[in-house]
């Protein structure tokens, strides 16, 4: 069984439609990555994932358990970093984590030993008295992540984590989680806006515009579909640039999709 199913999702705001019948799994262990331009609905499904968001239509599984109808088991099982801050800055990394175990009801007996743990996953067992505010982006991002698996969660969905991070404190945030992958093997769930991460990364890569699926496969299989790509960047401007905003785009993408069968 798969541990994340999305099956023909729909989310609406009004009669603006964010995402139209979107359809995906992620398998245990994985690292998947949405990819996608500004408004795709990356940031939508993500919340509809995490339960933040009731579907309008279709149906999220995670673990096996509905997220319409188990919000809260399936909150259990999941931890988020946002797109938006987490961490408060007029505290310490330390004490944003003790806000956080009191808030996951982690028992005290544990709760030292679980932000020790997660601080030296992060590795930010030096910084841990310094109040956030003093942080580099990499390390508040870092901080957020270990928020984030204080509970030890089977997925762990992160929404653009190295948005705005020069490419060291990129690094070191990626160091992190799969640090974290080395531990607990937890499956993730990524979005970015930067093709050489999802590539150097990600097991596989999901392509959305205007709320829809493009295309879904490795990044080898994605080059591959728009004729032999050497690049993801190129792959991401055929499909969601010049094919879409062209007009005649479902035929075109339809086309693309017969080829990536070929390439399977
Ligand atoms: N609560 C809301 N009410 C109305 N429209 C919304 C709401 N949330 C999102 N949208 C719209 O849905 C579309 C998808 O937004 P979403 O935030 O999911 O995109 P995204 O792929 O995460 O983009 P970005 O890369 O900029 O983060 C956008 O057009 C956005 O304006
Ligand atoms: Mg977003």
């Amino acid at each position: 069984m798969p541990l994340v199913e999305v099956d023909q999702l729909v989310q609406r705001f009004g009669d603006f439609v964010a995402v139209d019948r979107l359809s995906f799994t992620i398998e245990a262990g994985e690292v998947f990555a949405l990819l996608g331009p500004n408004g795709a609905g990356k940031t939508t499904t993500i919340r509809v994932l995490v339960t933040l968001l009731r579907p309008s239509a279709g149906r999220v599984r995670i673990a096996g358990l509905d997220v319409t109808e188990h919000p809260t088991r399936v909150r259990r099982v999941l931890g988020y970093v946002p797109q938006t801050l987490s961490a408060d800055g007029s505290l310490t990394g330390y004490e944003n984590l003790l806000v956080v175990a009191k808030l996951l009801r982690i028992p005290r007996a544990e709760r030292e030993r679980a932000i020790a743990d997660v601080l030296a996953l992060v590795r930010l067992e030096d910084a841990a008295d310094r109040l956030v505010r003093t942080y580099s982006g990499g390390m508040v991002r870092r901080l957020e992540i270990a928020q984030a698996i204080l509970h030890r969660p089977l997925l762990l969905v992160l929404d653009e984590p190295t948005v705005g991070l020069d490419p060291t404190a990129r690094r070191t945030v990626w160091d992190a989680l799969t640090a974290l992958r080395e531990r607990d093997g937890t499956t993730l769930l990524v979005t970015t806006h930067y093709m050489e991460e999802a590539d150097l990364y990600c097991d596989r890569i999901a392509i959305m515009n205007r709320g829809r699926l493009v295309a879904l496969g490795t990044a080898a299989e994605l080059r591959a579909l728009v004729g032999g790509a050497s690049t993801l960047d190129e792959v991401f401007t055929a499909l969601t640039g010049d094919t879409l905003e062209s007009g005649g785009s479902y035929s075109e993408v339809r086309q693309l999709r017969r080829r990536l069968q070929r390439f399977r």
